[in-house]
């Protein structure tokens, strides 16, 4: 079966190396999200960029519109999820970047894919029942306490993703 998918922040440090891997079969369509931050850059895709199933797309996980209107178009049938804020340092002086990308974003995706995969709670459309959302997010920020943003945006992330997946009864995993 030939998939459709969605690869966000893959322009990244832990993404770029993703694409790379499995860019390599060739059934596969892959579209990297990434709004090249300062963390991210086009020369770490330089090797896929010239595959003929390698697409880019800049734009950012907080945009719900933008969000919605890809999967409307692109009809993806799995999602990796790597976008994020996360250099703790930064969530120091600088946290809403982190609840937006790392919550809203999160959500954002979501509840996209929800909406294109799914018909209601635990009603998985036929078409997309080998449908599946991987988030790559990070563990180390629940070490922190007193909520910094970081080490909230992480637990509140997976609360709230756990939940999302189970009510809803998608395939979802999620790797610390
Ligand atoms: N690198 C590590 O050692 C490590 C370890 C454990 C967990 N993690 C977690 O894995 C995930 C990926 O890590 P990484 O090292 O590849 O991160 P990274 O900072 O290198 O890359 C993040 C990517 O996301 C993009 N991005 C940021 N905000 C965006 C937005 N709003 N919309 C679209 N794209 C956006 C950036 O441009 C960048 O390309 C993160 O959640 C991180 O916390 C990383």
């Amino acid at each position: 079966m030939k998939n459709k998918i969605l690869i966000t922040g893959g322009a990244g440090f832990i993404g770029s190396n993703y694409v790379e891997l499995i860019i390599e079969n060739a059934e596969d369509q892959i579209y990297v999200l990434d709004n090249l931050t300062y963390a991210g850059n086009l020369k770490n895709l330089e090797t896929v960029s010239h595959l003929p199933n390698y697409n880019f797309i800049k734009g950012d996980i907080c945009d719900e519109t933008l969000i919605d209107s890809l999967f409307k178009e692109y009809q993806f049938n799995k999602v990796v999820h790597f976008a994020a804020e996360s250099h703790v340092d930064n969530s120091i002086t600088g946290p809403g970047a982190f609840i937006q990308t790392n919550i809203v974003g999160t959500f954002n995706l979501l509840h996209s894919a929800y909406r294109l995969w799914m018909n209601g709670p635990n009603q998985l459309k036929e078409e997309y029942n080998n449908a599946r959302f991987l988030h790559v997010s990070t563990d180390d920020g629940l070490l922190i306490l007193y909520c910094k943003s970081y080490a909230c945006t992480s637990s509140r992330i997976r609360l709230f993703y756990l939940q999302r997946i189970n009510s809803c009864g998608c395939s979802g995993i999620r790797y610390d």
